[in-house]
């Protein structure tokens, strides 16, 4: 099949919706399109149908043991808002203190200091060079006013996969609410909130082949019961957490998207993964000076993550483009020109961590695009060190740091 240009490999901002979810969806924006609180007529139960069928597919993909246990949201920002604000208030009685991790998407690392600004104490923890926060380190930072530890289940930008499970018993033993945002590793990973002790879990169908605009919060049920103050007041809807008239397209195409996931997973992530491993060994094989990013093991199969010195990643992105679209950090904060503070906090110089290009694999990449990334990737990086006397001065054996750059 003819390459089309431009080639995404940035499905760690967003996914293609997957065809096969499209289809699902579009009837209940049409001829099904009752409402499912309508308890009194056909439009109604079959809307209501539809979503009590969507909430079982997903309470299956991340090991729920009750569907009621998942309450809809519009995405991942809005069911970590909930879970973190929601916890907040409900257990203020209890204590005031929260711990997290500094690698936290914005959505985690906003709220929270919105929760400080209200009275709570958080304390964010460093991670390790490959970007994995210590257990123990949660364990020294829980105070008998802890009452939430939230750590994400696998980072946007490096991949790394956290030790949920031994977060999760961390959390029973101590017992304080364990969240985790699983935006980026539901569907990619297995995920069973029984087995790791997670308590309330965020995720998002966007990143997971479904359509934007919604997402789901699980909020355990039993063992302990969990319970949140809502962010929205309205109708009551899902058991008073958060009302409003739910997107039934959208949960459809979402309950299609965890069956889909569910069903593909195992065949889908080890050919990812060797897709991704093919793309890191030609990209690392033919530059010099080109660092991985994050833990090379405990990663996503679909992540590549690469620092190249001397260059700086958005020139990378600006020489690739027209034909391919990368990223150099999440795409939330590609807007601004600061460097990645996920990089920094693995201990990466400054310069590195301007220097970081995000390559993220998806469903429908193929074996010919990831060698003409490569291809392309490796031509910009030498073009542009090319012209940067930096990476000249380096190559002569000048060391940089020791060069007094201010005129008299
Ligand atoms: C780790 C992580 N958390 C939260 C979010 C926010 O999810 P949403 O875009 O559905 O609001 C994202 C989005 O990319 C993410 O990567």
């Amino acid at each position: 099949m003819a390459l089309k240009f431009p080639i995404f490999m940035d499905a760690q901002s967003t996914t293609p919706c997957d065809p096969r979810v499209v289809e699902a969806m579009l009837p209940y924006f049409t001829e099904k399109f009752g409402h499912p609180a309508s308890r009194n007529h056909p439009f109604g139960w079959e809307a209501e149908g539809a979503v009590d069928a969507a909430r079982q597919k997903l309470a299956r993909l991340i090991g729920a043991r009750d569907p009621k246990e998942l309450v809809f949201t519009s995405g991942g920002t809005e069911a970590i808002n909930l879970a973190l604000k929601g916890a907040a208030e409900m257990y203020r009685e209890k204590g005031n203190h929260i711990v997290t991790t500094v690698i936290e998407q914005r959505a985690g690392l906003d709220t929270c200091k919105r929760l400080e600004r209200q009275g709570f104490e958080v304390t964010y923890l460093p991670v390790g060079p490959g970007g994995l926060v210590d257990v123990d380190e949660v364990r020294k930072a829980i105070t008998n006013k802890t009452i939430l530890v939230s750590v994400m289940f696998a980072n946007n930008e490096i991949g790394t996969l956290q030790d949920i499970a031994g977060l999760g018993r961390l959390a029973k033993e101590k017992g304080v609410i364990f969240h985790t945002d699983a935006t980026q590793a539901v569907g990619k990973v297995p995920v069973n909130v029984e087995a790791l002790g997670v308590d309330l879990l965020s995720c998002t169908a966007h990143l997971m082949y479904g359509p934007k605009g919604v997402g789901a919060l699980y909020v355990r049920r039993k063992g302990p019961r969990v319970r949140l103050a809502p962010m929205i007041d309205g109708g009551g809807h899902e058991r008073g957490m958060r009302s409003g008239t739910l997107p039934v397209p959208l949960i459809v195409g979402f309950g299609r998207a965890a069956e889909i996931c569910e069903e593909i997973m195992p065949e889908e992530s080890a050919r990812l993964a060797t897709l991704r491993d093919r793309l890191q060994d030609l990209i690392l094989s033919s530059v010099d000076e080109a660092f991985l990013n994050g833990d090379p093991e405990r990663r996503l199969p679909q992540n590549l993550n690469i620092s190249f010195a001397y260059v700086e990643g958005e020139s990378v992105l600006m020489g690739l483009n027209r034909e391919t679209a990368l990223s150099s950090g999440s795409a939330c904060t590609s807007a601004t020109l600061e460097p990645s503070y996920v990089i920094a906090a693995l201990g990466a110089s400054t310069e590195l961590a301007h220097s970081s290009i995000r390559f993220s694999l998806h469903r429908f990449n193929t074996e010919e695009e990831v060698e003409v990334v490569a291809k392309r990737t490796i031509e910009v990086v030498k073009r542009l060190r090319d012209m940067s006397p930096l990476y000249e001065l380096a190559k002569e054996g000048v060391d940089l740091k020791s060069i007094q750059w201010k005129a008299e």
